[in-house]
């Protein structure tokens, strides 16, 4: 299943493309927003598209295979933006976008944990092959550092709790699947609400939705490569070039929020002063699209 580009219209429109345009899309993902723009910016645009995970690179090749002269693919990490750019001579670029998060692919692909819904090994990695999993920061991390990710990450009311009951039960047996770490959440939550149902449902949401984000959250380093990016961002774009960034959790909002309030007027102008966020219909179309905002800047 293709991933449902999200805030597509108020993207294109929000990046004032025209044609010719040089674009940097540093999330490809499935390519939905990508193969808009690129119809957007004719055959004599041009796009550098950067994702970090390999899979979702060879979807987005796939999927933008009518424009392979014109779309310069990278895989890399977005924190290494200005690296990339100067490799692949895409100076001066007119728009950046960033439609921060995961693609739907991804969380339904079997194998990388990031899905509490199936058994898997506790990955969460999207880069590959280096760096800490969410087994070794599961197995590995005190209970005060585990309480502080689960808190701060992901906003969760139970940390504490949580995270007492991850360290005695590592103690018996490693934690390295998701569906013993979903049972010690559930565990908690049923003590908590006092209830012996098998999912405790905490206003409609999934008790172990939280933890799973944070964890995510920390293993990819996610708040700081998103930290680190925007200033790059703005440094290669062109005058009266457009940043665009889609963020799905309000610790993401909150420093892309505070980074274009810094800056305003000294390198960049706000756009549109409240993010965007989706309208009734897409929301209907694409649940997915609900906890999304849009943030527009133009570089002075
Ligand atoms: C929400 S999806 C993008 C969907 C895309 N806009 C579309 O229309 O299909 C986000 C993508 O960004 C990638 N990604 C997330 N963090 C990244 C990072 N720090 N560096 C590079 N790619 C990243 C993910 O692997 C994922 O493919």
């Amino acid at each position: 299943m293709r991933h449902i580009p999200v805030l597509l219209n108020e993207v294109l429109e929000g990046l004032n493309l025209s044609k010719n345009s040089k674009v940097i899309d540093c999330t490809l993902g499935d390519a939905g927003h990508s193969e808009a723009i690129l119809d957007k910016i004719g055959p004599k645009g041009k796009l550098l598209g950067i994702d970090a995970d390999p899979e979702s690179l060879l979807r987005a090749k796939r999927n933008l295979y009518r424009y392979e002269n014109q779309v310069i693919f990278v895989r890399d990490n977005f924190v290494n933006l200005k690296e990339i750019v100067i490799a692949n001579n895409f100076e001066n670029a007119n728009a950046v976008l960033m439609d921060l998060g995961w693609s739907t692919p991804q969380f339904k692909e079997r194998g990388r944990g990031f899905s509490f819904e199936n058994d898997e090994p506790l990955d969460m990695r999207y880069g590959g092959i280096t760096g800490e999993t969410a087994t070794d920061i599961i197995n590995d991390y005190s209970e005060a550092e585990l309480e502080k990710i689960l808190r701060y990450y992901g906003e969760e009311k139970l940390s504490r709790e949580i995270a007492k009951e991850i360290v005695g039960a590592r103690a018996v047996n490693k934690i390295d699947r998701t569906a013993p770490l979903v049972e010690i959440i559930l565990g908690v939550y049923r003590r908590k609400l006092k209830t012996d149902k098998e999912i405790p449902w905490v206003g409609g949401i999934h008790p172990a939705t939280k933890v799973f984000q944070a964890l995510r959250i920390a293993v990819n380093k996610e708040l700081e490569v998103v930290r680190q990016v925007l200033p790059q961002a703005i440094e290669i774009l062109s005058s009266g070039g457009r940043l665009a960034v889609i963020s799905f959790h309000s610790l993401e909002d909150r420093i892309v929020k505070q980074f274009f309030v810094k800056n305003q007027n000294k390198t960049i102008r706000t756009i549109n002063k409240k993010p965007l966020v989706a309208n009734d219909e897409e929301l209907k179309n694409n649940p997915s699209s609900r906890s999304a905002k849009l943030r527009i800047i133009e570089k002075i």
